[in-house]
Protein backbone atom coordinates (compact mmCIF):
# COMPACT_ATOMS: atom_id res chain seq x y z
CA UNK A 1 0.00 0.00 0.00
CA UNK A 2 2.92 2.58 0.83
CA UNK A 3 5.84 2.88 -0.96
CA UNK A 4 8.41 2.89 1.42
CA UNK A 5 11.04 5.56 -0.45
CA UNK A 6 13.33 7.45 0.80
CA UNK A 7 13.77 10.80 -0.61
CA UNK A 8 17.13 12.72 -0.91
CA UNK A 9 18.13 16.22 -0.53
CA UNK A 10 17.93 16.06 -4.43
CA UNK A 11 14.71 15.28 -4.86
CA UNK A 12 15.45 11.45 -5.63
CA UNK A 13 14.00 8.60 -3.50
CA UNK A 14 15.73 5.09 -3.09
CA UNK A 15 14.68 2.05 -0.84
CA UNK A 16 16.55 1.50 2.09
CA UNK A 17 15.92 -1.18 5.16
CA UNK A 18 18.49 0.49 7.74
CA UNK A 19 16.86 4.06 6.99
CA UNK A 20 13.32 3.02 7.33
CA UNK A 21 14.25 1.25 11.11
CA UNK A 22 16.42 4.36 11.84
CA UNK A 23 13.29 6.56 11.13
CA UNK A 24 10.91 3.67 13.12
CA UNK A 25 13.24 4.06 16.10
CA UNK A 26 13.27 8.16 16.33
CA UNK A 27 9.69 7.84 16.24
CA UNK A 28 9.74 5.21 19.36
CA UNK A 29 11.78 7.67 20.77
CA UNK A 30 9.23 10.38 20.57
CA UNK A 31 11.56 12.59 18.54
CA UNK A 32 9.61 15.02 16.34
CA UNK A 33 10.13 14.84 12.98
CA UNK A 34 10.60 18.35 11.16
CA UNK A 35 9.79 19.09 7.24
CA UNK A 36 14.02 18.81 6.39
CA UNK A 37 14.42 15.23 8.16
CA UNK A 38 14.78 12.60 5.45
CA UNK A 39 11.47 10.58 5.85
CA UNK A 40 9.91 7.49 3.79
CA UNK A 41 7.58 8.61 1.39
CA UNK A 42 5.09 6.68 2.61
CA UNK A 43 4.80 8.97 5.96
CA UNK A 44 5.08 11.94 3.72
CA UNK A 45 2.16 11.20 1.23
CA UNK A 46 -0.06 10.00 4.39
CA UNK A 47 0.55 13.80 6.11
CA UNK A 48 0.23 15.29 3.18
CA UNK A 49 -3.27 13.61 2.83
CA UNK A 50 -4.14 13.83 6.25
CA UNK A 51 -3.45 17.73 6.94
CA UNK A 52 -4.60 18.69 3.40
CA UNK A 53 -8.55 16.99 4.36
CA UNK A 54 -8.07 18.74 7.76
CA UNK A 55 -7.52 21.69 6.22
CA UNK A 56 -9.98 21.73 3.71
CA UNK A 57 -12.89 20.71 6.86
CA UNK A 58 -12.04 23.78 8.78
CA UNK A 59 -12.37 25.88 5.15
CA UNK A 60 -15.53 24.21 4.13
CA UNK A 61 -16.57 23.88 7.42
CA UNK A 62 -17.02 28.08 7.96
CA UNK A 63 -20.15 27.61 6.00
CA UNK A 64 -22.74 25.68 7.81
CA UNK A 65 -22.43 28.21 10.50
CA UNK A 66 -21.14 31.31 8.35
CA UNK A 67 -24.91 30.66 7.44
CA UNK A 68 -26.49 32.18 10.69
CA UNK A 69 -24.09 34.86 11.59
CA UNK A 70 -26.58 37.40 10.37
CA UNK A 71 -29.68 35.85 11.99
CA UNK A 72 -27.84 35.26 15.54
CA UNK A 73 -30.27 36.04 18.39
CA UNK A 74 -28.37 39.01 20.11
CA UNK A 75 -24.83 41.15 19.74
CA UNK A 76 -23.15 38.87 22.06
CA UNK A 77 -23.82 35.50 20.36
CA UNK A 78 -22.97 37.19 17.07
CA UNK A 79 -19.77 38.25 17.98
CA UNK A 80 -18.90 34.84 19.34
CA UNK A 81 -20.09 33.21 16.08
CA UNK A 82 -17.77 35.38 13.88
CA UNK A 83 -15.00 34.68 16.21
CA UNK A 84 -15.57 31.02 15.75
CA UNK A 85 -16.16 31.08 12.32
CA UNK A 86 -12.78 33.61 11.85
CA UNK A 87 -10.96 30.69 14.07
CA UNK A 88 -11.87 27.83 11.58
CA UNK A 89 -10.96 29.86 8.59
CA UNK A 90 -7.24 30.67 11.06
CA UNK A 91 -7.15 26.78 11.86
CA UNK A 92 -7.33 26.09 7.64
CA UNK A 93 -4.48 28.57 7.22
CA UNK A 94 -2.14 26.96 9.78
CA UNK A 95 -2.90 23.47 8.42
CA UNK A 96 -2.11 24.64 4.87
CA UNK A 97 1.33 26.40 6.06
CA UNK A 98 2.02 23.37 8.00
CA UNK A 99 1.28 20.82 4.77
CA UNK A 100 3.42 23.30 2.44
CA UNK A 101 6.61 22.22 4.66
CA UNK A 102 5.84 18.76 2.85
CA UNK A 103 6.69 19.89 -0.22
CA UNK A 104 2.97 20.78 -1.94
CA UNK A 105 2.06 24.23 -2.17
CA UNK A 106 -1.22 26.06 -0.62
CA UNK A 107 -2.02 27.20 -4.36
CA UNK A 108 -2.35 23.32 -5.73
CA UNK A 109 -4.41 22.31 -2.22
CA UNK A 110 -6.63 24.60 -2.78
CA UNK A 111 -7.42 24.21 -6.45
CA UNK A 112 -7.79 20.17 -5.53
CA UNK A 113 -10.56 21.59 -3.38
CA UNK A 114 -11.68 24.41 -5.74
CA UNK A 115 -12.31 21.75 -8.50
CA UNK A 116 -14.20 19.51 -6.24
CA UNK A 117 -11.39 16.67 -6.00
CA UNK A 118 -10.42 17.10 -2.03
CA UNK A 119 -12.08 15.16 0.26
CA UNK A 120 -12.90 16.95 3.56
CA UNK A 121 -15.22 16.14 6.36
CA UNK A 122 -18.96 15.26 5.55
CA UNK A 123 -20.19 16.48 8.49
CA UNK A 124 -20.24 20.18 6.99
CA UNK A 125 -22.10 18.74 3.95
CA UNK A 126 -25.46 18.45 6.21
CA UNK A 127 -27.27 21.31 6.52
CA UNK A 128 -27.57 23.89 9.55
CA UNK A 129 -31.96 24.16 9.74
CA UNK A 130 -32.10 26.25 13.33
CA UNK A 131 -30.29 28.31 15.35
CA UNK A 132 -29.97 25.21 17.84
CA UNK A 133 -28.05 23.55 15.13
CA UNK A 134 -25.14 26.58 15.90
CA UNK A 135 -25.31 25.05 19.61
CA UNK A 136 -25.21 21.24 18.67
CA UNK A 137 -22.28 21.43 16.14
CA UNK A 138 -20.32 23.79 18.48
CA UNK A 139 -21.25 21.38 21.49
CA UNK A 140 -20.42 18.10 19.10
CA UNK A 141 -19.02 18.85 16.02
CA UNK A 142 -16.36 20.78 17.73
CA UNK A 143 -16.36 18.33 20.72
CA UNK A 144 -15.44 15.79 18.32
CA UNK A 145 -12.93 17.44 16.69
CA UNK A 146 -11.19 18.31 20.04
CA UNK A 147 -11.32 14.70 21.13
CA UNK A 148 -9.43 13.72 17.51
CA UNK A 149 -7.11 16.45 18.04
CA UNK A 150 -6.10 16.88 21.30
CA UNK A 151 -3.80 13.39 20.59
CA UNK A 152 -2.62 15.22 17.25
CA UNK A 153 -0.70 17.41 19.76
CA UNK A 154 1.56 14.65 19.67
CA UNK A 155 1.81 13.40 16.76
CA UNK A 156 5.35 12.71 15.43
CA UNK A 157 5.34 15.45 12.98
CA UNK A 158 6.57 19.04 14.38
CA UNK A 159 4.55 21.11 12.27
CA UNK A 160 1.47 19.25 12.49
CA UNK A 161 1.75 19.10 16.53
CA UNK A 162 2.42 22.70 17.14
CA UNK A 163 -0.46 23.92 14.64
CA UNK A 164 -2.81 21.02 16.88
CA UNK A 165 -1.71 22.97 20.20
CA UNK A 166 -3.56 26.55 18.81
CA UNK A 167 -5.87 25.24 17.33
CA UNK A 168 -7.32 22.84 20.47
CA UNK A 169 -7.51 25.48 22.99
CA UNK A 170 -9.61 27.55 20.12
CA UNK A 171 -11.66 24.31 19.12
CA UNK A 172 -12.29 24.31 23.54
CA UNK A 173 -13.55 27.42 23.48
CA UNK A 174 -16.09 26.78 20.25
CA UNK A 175 -17.44 23.54 21.85
CA UNK A 176 -18.07 25.69 25.17
CA UNK A 177 -19.95 28.77 23.60
CA UNK A 178 -22.16 25.66 21.54
CA UNK A 179 -22.79 23.98 24.95
CA UNK A 180 -24.04 27.10 25.91
CA UNK A 181 -26.61 28.04 23.59
CA UNK A 182 -27.65 24.64 24.41
CA UNK A 183 -27.66 25.69 27.67
CA UNK A 184 -29.55 28.64 27.34
CA UNK A 185 -32.37 26.86 24.65
CA UNK A 186 -32.67 24.26 27.12
CA UNK A 187 -33.50 26.51 29.98
CA UNK A 188 -35.61 28.51 27.83
CA UNK A 189 -39.50 28.01 26.56
CA UNK A 190 -40.79 24.24 25.10
CA UNK A 191 -40.32 25.56 22.27
CA UNK A 192 -36.72 26.57 22.01
CA UNK A 193 -35.97 22.94 24.59
CA UNK A 194 -37.54 21.03 21.35
CA UNK A 195 -35.71 23.28 19.16
CA UNK A 196 -32.54 21.60 20.80
CA UNK A 197 -33.52 18.43 21.41
CA UNK A 198 -34.59 18.15 17.40
CA UNK A 199 -30.86 19.29 16.93
CA UNK A 200 -29.30 16.86 18.69
CA UNK A 201 -31.77 14.34 16.95
CA UNK A 202 -29.86 15.45 13.75
CA UNK A 203 -26.38 16.12 14.95
CA UNK A 204 -25.52 13.20 17.39
CA UNK A 205 -25.11 10.25 14.59
CA UNK A 206 -23.19 12.50 12.22
CA UNK A 207 -20.76 13.42 14.77
CA UNK A 208 -20.27 9.49 15.49
CA UNK A 209 -19.34 9.20 12.15
CA UNK A 210 -16.54 12.12 12.11
CA UNK A 211 -14.41 9.30 13.94
CA UNK A 212 -14.74 7.28 10.83
CA UNK A 213 -15.15 3.72 10.44
CA UNK A 214 -14.90 1.09 12.76
CA UNK A 215 -11.51 -0.31 13.68
CA UNK A 216 -11.90 -3.30 11.53
CA UNK A 217 -12.84 -1.76 8.97
CA UNK A 218 -10.50 0.93 8.99
CA UNK A 219 -7.71 0.77 6.12
CA UNK A 220 -4.72 2.82 7.36
CA UNK A 221 -4.73 2.72 10.80
CA UNK A 222 -2.12 0.48 12.37
CA UNK A 223 0.79 2.30 9.88
CA UNK A 224 -0.75 5.44 11.73
CA UNK A 225 -0.33 4.55 14.74
CA UNK A 226 3.70 3.07 14.11
CA UNK A 227 4.16 6.10 12.93
CA UNK A 228 2.66 8.31 15.56
CA UNK A 229 0.80 9.96 13.51
CA UNK A 230 -2.33 8.50 14.98
CA UNK A 231 -2.44 7.75 19.03
CA UNK A 232 -5.49 6.36 19.34
CA UNK A 233 -7.99 4.01 16.80
CA UNK A 234 -10.74 5.68 16.07
CA UNK A 235 -13.18 3.32 18.05
CA UNK A 236 -11.58 4.44 21.00
CA UNK A 237 -11.79 8.07 20.66
CA UNK A 238 -15.58 7.53 19.64
CA UNK A 239 -15.69 5.88 22.94
CA UNK A 240 -13.94 9.04 24.72
CA UNK A 241 -16.35 11.27 23.24
CA UNK A 242 -19.48 9.18 24.04
CA UNK A 243 -18.61 8.51 27.86
CA UNK A 244 -17.72 12.28 27.87
CA UNK A 245 -21.33 14.04 25.66
CA UNK A 246 -23.94 12.04 27.43
CA UNK A 247 -23.58 13.33 30.87
CA UNK A 248 -23.57 16.86 29.34
CA UNK A 249 -26.84 15.64 27.27
CA UNK A 250 -28.08 14.61 30.73
CA UNK A 251 -27.51 17.47 32.06
CA UNK A 252 -29.27 19.42 29.28
CA UNK A 253 -32.62 17.00 29.90
CA UNK A 254 -32.03 16.13 26.26
CA UNK A 255 -32.40 12.66 25.41
CA UNK A 256 -29.40 11.18 23.03
CA UNK A 257 -31.80 9.64 19.95
CA UNK A 258 -30.08 6.17 20.54
CA UNK A 259 -32.14 3.54 22.23
CA UNK A 260 -29.56 0.75 22.42
CA UNK A 261 -27.50 3.76 24.50
CA UNK A 262 -26.59 1.85 27.88
CA UNK A 263 -23.89 2.52 30.20
CA UNK A 264 -21.75 -1.22 30.84
CA UNK A 265 -20.36 -1.46 34.03
CA UNK A 266 -17.62 -3.93 33.30
CA UNK A 267 -16.20 -1.54 30.33
CA UNK A 268 -16.82 1.65 32.62
CA UNK A 269 -18.63 3.47 29.64
CA UNK A 270 -21.59 3.54 27.49
CA UNK A 271 -22.48 0.82 25.12
CA UNK A 272 -24.25 2.72 21.40
CA UNK A 273 -26.46 0.87 18.90
CA UNK A 274 -25.06 0.19 15.43
CA UNK A 275 -23.94 3.10 13.64
CA UNK A 276 -25.94 3.75 10.08
CA UNK A 277 -23.00 3.75 7.88
CA UNK A 278 -25.12 2.95 4.50
CA UNK A 279 -26.07 6.87 5.83
CA UNK A 280 -21.93 7.54 6.10
CA UNK A 281 -21.27 6.04 2.47
CA UNK A 282 -24.01 7.79 0.61
CA UNK A 283 -23.22 11.50 2.03
CA UNK A 284 -20.01 10.14 0.57
CA UNK A 285 -20.78 9.34 -2.69
CA UNK A 286 -23.68 11.86 -3.19
CA UNK A 287 -21.00 15.04 -2.09
CA UNK A 288 -23.82 14.97 0.90
CA UNK A 289 -26.97 17.40 0.96
CA UNK A 290 -25.57 20.69 1.09
CA UNK A 291 -21.61 19.36 -0.88
CA UNK A 292 -22.18 20.74 -4.44
CA UNK A 293 -23.40 24.58 -2.72
CA UNK A 294 -20.14 24.33 -0.22
CA UNK A 295 -17.75 23.85 -3.06
CA UNK A 296 -19.80 26.74 -6.00
CA UNK A 297 -19.63 29.14 -2.69
CA UNK A 298 -15.79 28.35 -2.36
CA UNK A 299 -15.49 29.14 -5.51
CA UNK A 300 -17.83 32.18 -5.39
CA UNK A 301 -15.48 33.45 -2.43
CA UNK A 302 -12.15 32.45 -4.27
CA UNK A 303 -13.36 34.57 -7.22
CA UNK A 304 -14.85 37.45 -5.49
CA UNK A 305 -11.34 37.62 -3.54
CA UNK A 306 -9.57 38.00 -6.60
CA UNK A 307 -8.77 41.46 -6.93
CA UNK A 308 -7.59 41.65 -3.21
CA UNK A 309 -4.79 39.18 -4.46
CA UNK A 310 -4.06 41.03 -7.50
CA UNK A 311 -3.92 44.31 -5.54
CA UNK A 312 -1.41 43.32 -3.16
CA UNK A 313 0.36 41.62 -6.02
CA UNK A 314 0.54 44.63 -7.81
CA UNK A 315 1.70 46.27 -4.72
CA UNK A 316 4.25 44.34 -3.58
CA UNK A 317 5.74 45.21 -7.39
CA UNK A 318 5.73 48.54 -7.41
CA UNK A 319 7.16 48.68 -3.47
CA UNK A 320 9.80 46.41 -4.83
CA UNK A 321 10.10 48.63 -8.32
CA UNK A 322 10.68 51.79 -5.92
CA UNK A 323 13.57 50.40 -3.34
CA UNK A 324 15.69 48.82 -6.61
CA UNK A 325 15.33 52.72 -7.43
CA UNK A 326 15.94 53.87 -4.45
CA UNK A 327 19.10 51.72 -4.16
CA UNK A 328 20.19 52.26 -7.86
CA UNK A 329 20.32 56.16 -6.59
FE1 LIG B 1 -11.29 24.26 13.77
FE1 LIG C 1 -13.93 24.68 15.87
Amino acid sequence: MYSQGLINADGSTHEDEAFLEAFQERIDREEKIEPNDPMPEGYRRTLVRQISQHAHSEIIGMQPEGNWITRAPSLKRKAALLAKVQDEGGHGLYLYAAAETLGVTREELVEQLLQGKAKYSSIFTYPTLSWADIGAIGWLVDGAAIMNQVPLCRCSFGPYARAMIRVCKEESFHQRQGYEIMLTLCNGTPEQKAMAQDALDRWWWPSLMMFGPHDSESQHGDQNMAWKIKRFTNDALRQKFVDATVPQAEFLGLKVPDPDLAWNEEKGGYDIGPIDWDEFRSVLKSGGFCGRDRIRNRRRAEEDGAWVREAAAAFAEKQATRQADAAAA
